[in-house]
């Protein structure tokens, strides 16, 4: 397989990159960026080469049965049983099977989207992909509102929920889910312990509520085989963040990919304070140990496939 920045990323860039059918918005919005197909064919190619994303992007119904054990993938020595209630929202077929979008959108968390103006154009891909159940109705100008799949960690619960103690902050919950009407909500269920009574009452309450959204919990593998991808580019990521799995997993259903709310730093290119999250008062942990992430890794492999017409990463205003 390739390395990004070497041989495999380095097309040459007089290479044409197909723009026919893309509507006028988009020619408009991206100008001075080009798709670069070829590139992003071979970006798929080796990504396949790691994950089988239909399969990785979710654990299936038959992949278990109620009573079954898991190894949590972060921390092998604990365990978590299935419950009946997890296993009736196992989806019977992978949620992304078949699919194939021409353009999508993965939005990130970052305050670089505050007065961005954003929203619409975000709103007008084929595909979106939120992270984390953020808020948007307060922020529709800059976000959009839509989602066709939004993942969620089971510490969104706690920390935006109050672990859904009392009644306002579980109403507040079950309208948040009610208002992702029936596209996806993933949930890293099987990462680390520490969550699995949050994603138990989700569930319950998906259940008993009859909410219409499809469930989706991500395979056991998918954080090995993103990380030997990108390792393989010689791009050592421990821990891929929510973002970047989305980029990766994204690479194999998507023709084109535009990343927003990228902007793992506290101040903006002019100076100007950044928040951490759009929507909150989270400070940024990722310089300390306390993140187990690498953000600023990811953004500058993120900026390098842009510039090469791998993707498209909008980081200021949209026209
Ligand atoms: N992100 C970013 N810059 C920020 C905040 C977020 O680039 N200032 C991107 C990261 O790729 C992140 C994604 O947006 O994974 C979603 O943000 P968030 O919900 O804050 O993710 P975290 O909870 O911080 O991290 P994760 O879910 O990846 O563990």
């Amino acid at each position: 397989t390739g390395e990004l920045g070497t041989s495999r990323l380095m097309v040459n860039s007089s290479e044409k990159s197909s723009r026919s059918g893309v509507p006028s918005f988009f020619q408009h919005s991206v100008e001075g960026w080009r798709v670069n197909s070829s590139l992003v064919l071979m970006i798929r190619k080796d990504v396949l080469r790691f994950l089988d994303a239909e399969r990785d992007v979710s654990v299936v119904k038959s992949s278990f049965k109620p009573g079954d054990t898991i190894h949590y993938v972060l921390d092998r020595r604990r365990t978590l049983n299935v419950s009946h209630t997890l296993h009736s929202l196992l989806p019977d077929v992978s949620p992304l099977k078949n699919k194939r979008f021409r353009t999508c959108a993965v939005v990130g968390n970052s305050g670089v989207l505050l007065n961005s103006g954003c929203g619409k154009e975000i709103d007008s891909h084929d595909f979106v992909i939120r992270c984390n159940l953020p808020p948007l109705s307060e922020f529709a100008e800059d976000v959009g509102l839509r989602s066709d799949f939004t993942t969620m960690n089971p510490s969104v619960i706690q920390r935006a929920y109050g672990g859904l103690k009392n009644a306002t902050d579980t109403e507040r919950f079950v309208q948040r889910l009610r208002g992702l009407n029936d596209s996806v909500l993933w949930i890293p269920a099987f990462m680390v312990k520490g969550g699995e009574r949050h994603v138990e009452s989700v569930n319950e309450l998906i259940v008993k509520r009859k909410l219409r959204v499809r469930t989706a919990y991500p395979s056991l593998r998918l954080i090995h085989v993103v990380r030997g991808y990108w390792l393989t580019n010689k791009i050592n990521i421990k821990r891929p963040s929510t973002g970047l799995l989305m980029y990766t997993l994204a690479t194999r259903f998507c023709d084109e990919i535009h990343l927003y709310g990228f902007w793992p730093f506290p101040r903006d290119a002019n100076g100007n304070m950044v928040k951490y999250h759009y929507y909150d008062m989270l400070k940024y942990r990722y310089f300390s140990n306390a993140s187990p992430h690498r953000m600023p890794l990811e953004f500058k492999t993120l900026k390098m496939l842009h510039s090469k017409g791998a993707l498209k990463l909008t980081t200021s205003k949209c026209e």
